[in-house]
């Protein structure tokens, strides 16, 4: 049994979390996250006011966590924090008050990598979300799909030659007019519009494809990006047709995050898939996927808002299982901007 206090800090969410248990049993004790609404001013995350801002609420988000939790921080039994991938300052204030913490407190300090936190979210809420399955990991940042056959060892099978969905997910809203961050925008309008108006070609997902080729499990979302830019450009009446624009992006987009998915849990074998990040907020994204699966006899798994975007509780639950490992980080731990993810295995 082991209380994990999470440190999340890499972009634009200050967030602090208590797990407690052991491996796929433990517990969500207590999630603060604190989101820095301030970058909507921007139209995108600004690095410099991020990393000031994580430095004045680092400290109230850690307590609030605690006290939620019921805990003071002697009773912490390890500290996990995410030292890479992300902004490197913003990712140093969390490193630094982790660092800080284990050494007045005498208690180990795990590394997380961001994105194998978001690889275990679904597992705090879903007992089966663990492995082996398939993950489908959409972010603002990445866009990967990975074989899970035991936590710490991953099949990295696609990754996004270019745009994360996420990014095309905003940028595309940004050119139909919506606020930033726009995913949820672009699928609410989505829903408004026809799809017959307009269709967009699928990035990389041609029938014929077969799992030798480079690009069977890969994503490029560039030419839609494009696709949607040049439809922006020759409507004279956007206002009329933003809607039809944005779902036919929608439709491509969805779809060829199902078929890549699909394609991987059914040549891996995988009857459990798990969508992770914050584009796994998308409910029309959820409800393909489980409608193509289902026939399939595979189940899918979403986490809930709170644990899809940016959280701590991923954090402590990757670092649980670190810290289980007996892994432990030294007080010269390091921050970074890119970074792979430990436990990848040649594909
Ligand atoms: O995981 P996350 O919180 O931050 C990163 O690590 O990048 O993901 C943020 C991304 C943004 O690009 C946002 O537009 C997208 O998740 N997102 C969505 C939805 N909700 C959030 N994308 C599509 N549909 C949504 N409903
Ligand atoms: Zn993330």
């Amino acid at each position: 049994m082991a209380r994990i206090l999470g440190i999340e800090t890499s972009c634009d969410e200050t967030s602090a979390a208590v797990l407690e248990g052991t491996g796929d049993g433990a517990a969500l004790k207590s999630l603060v996250i604190l989101s820095q609404d301030i970058h909507r001013v921007f139209g995108g995350v600004v690095p410099e006011i991020a990393s000031r801002a994580h430095l004045t609420s680092i400290v109230p988000v850690v307590h609030r966590a605690l006290s939620e939790a019921g805990a003071r921080l002697q009773d912490i039994d390890a500290i996990a924090v995410t030292h890479a991938p992300g902004l490197v300052g913003a990712l140093l204030v969390g490193v630094s008050y982790a660092k800080g913490l284990s050494l007045s407190l005498g208690i180990p300090l795990v590394s997380v990598h961001h994105m194998e936190g978001h690889l275990f979210s679904v597992a705090i809420e879903h007992p089966e979300a663990v492995p082996p399955f398939t993950s489908l990991l959409v972010s603002g940042g990445h866009t990967l799909l990975l074989d899970v056959e035991a936590w710490g060892r991953y099949r990295l099978l696609g990754a996004t030659r270019d745009d994360a969905a996420g990014e095309a997910f905003d940028k595309v809203a940004k050119m139909l007019g919506l606020p930033y961050p726009g995913g949820r925008y672009v699928e609410e309008l989505a829903r408004e519009g026809s799809p017959a108006h307009f269709r967009f070609g699928r990035g990389m997902l041609r029938k014929n494809s077969m799992p030798s080729d480079a690009d069977y499990y890969a994503f490029s979302f560039s030419g839609l990006k494009t696709a949607v830019m040049n439809a922006v450009k020759a409507s004279d009446n956007l206002d009329a047709d933003k809607a039809d624009i944005a779902r036919a992006f929608h439709e491509s987009m969805i779809e060829t995050l199902v078929e890549k998915t699909a394609r991987a849990a059914l040549e891996m074998g995988r009857d459990r898939v798990a969508i992770a990040g914050g584009v796994a907020c998308n409910r029309t994204l959820a409800d393909a996927m489980r409608k193509r699966l289902a026939a399939e006899g595979i189940a899918v798994f979403t986490p809930s808002p709170r644990l899809a975007t940016d959280n701590a509780a991923m954090i402590a639950r990757a670092g649980l299982f670190h810290f289980e490992q007996g892994e432990r980080s030294a007080l010269d731990l390091g921050a970074y901007a890119v970074r792979p993810i430990p436990g990848v295995i040649a594909a």
